[in-house]
């Protein structure tokens, strides 16, 4: 299969394609149709941008069943909005109780997919619990975990001042999950290009797309740790053993309102 078609009766014969590649994989000379590269093309990421950069949609990547998307730009926010939207948004901790509705959350985890990552690699897979009762789930076995270290008094146990969210759970509290209504955990190998990165950046992204949709978010910190440790954990969530977690996000309709933007320092910037 050729790596990319080209609709003659479309293409402008600008060479931004070829221009645009990241990996030099499109040949172009002046007046001709792009070409893929003879070794290069091997190289190919599947990026798309050869089909982002064309003005006329007159490039697919074999790769792609689906054509491209045109940007509309009546969408596009100002920089004052998006700079407020990035200021406003808060982790939230207290969530209504109310489900939060699958196709929201399948919305969201698309645009997730848009993340940045190593090499295109995308690597990352969604573990996803809806539902409280699920939820709690996870939250008890990281809850176990928890125990377990307290009561061996272990560095992490002090250092996360686990028997103290051990004594909350006993007595109804869930300082773990917050008794959020659905979690998203990343999941990626533990060997790769930038997996880590690639994770950490993915839940980002599905942070913002979740505040942007209204949902409420927050990290959670505490099931990170103890995936990373307790094999009750990493077999609740289903993990492999080439498997990481590399992100996890509590979501749910906020229970909250933070009609104020707490005060953030100054960047600490060296200008080189
Ligand atoms: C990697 C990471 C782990 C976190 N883990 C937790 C957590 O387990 N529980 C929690 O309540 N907040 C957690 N947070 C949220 C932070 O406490 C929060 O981002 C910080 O206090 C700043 O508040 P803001 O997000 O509202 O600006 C975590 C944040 C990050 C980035």
């Amino acid at each position: 299969m050729p790596l990319f078609t080209i609709d003659e009766t479309r293409c402008k014969r600008d060479g931004l394609c070829a221009a645009d590649c990241p990996a030099g994989c499109i040949v172009f000379e002046k007046g001709g149709l792009p070409e893929p590269h003879d070794k290069k093309q091997a190289y190919c990421l599947d990026c798309g941008h050869c089909m982002a950069v064309c003005p006329a949609d007159a490039i697919r990547l074999s790769c792609f069943s689906d054509a491209g998307e045109p940007v509309d730009r009546s969408l596009n926010i100002s920089f004052d909005q998006a700079e407020q939207f990035l200021k406003a948004r808060r982790s939230v901790r207290a969530f209504r109780d109310a489900p939060v509705e699958r196709d929201l959350l399948d919305r969201i985890l698309v645009a997730a997919e848009y993340s940045p990552s190593g090499h295109n690699a995308r690597p990352i897979r969604w573990v996803v619990a809806d539902g409280r009762a699920k939820v709690a789930g996870v939250a008890g076995a990281v809850a176990e975990w928890m125990r377990a270290e307290s009561e061996d008094e272990s560095n992490l146990a002090r250092a996360l001042h686990l028997p103290g969210i051990v004594r909350a759970w006993d007595n109804g509290t869930d300082m773990i999950c917050r008794n959020a209504p659905a979690l998203a955990v990343a999941v990626g190998p533990k060997q790769g290009i930038t997996p880590r990165e690639d994770g950490v950046i993915a839940t980002a992204y599905l942070e913002l797309a979740a505040t942007a949709a209204g949902l409420g978010a927050c990290w959670c910190g505490y099931l990170m740790a103890a995936a990373a440790h307790a094999a009750g954990v990493r077999e609740f969530l289903g993990l492999k053993d080439t498997e990481a977690v590399y992100g996890a996000l509590m979501l749910g309709h906020s229970a909250r309102r933070y009609p104020a933007i707490p005060p953030r320092p100054a960047p600490e910037v060296d200008w080189l």
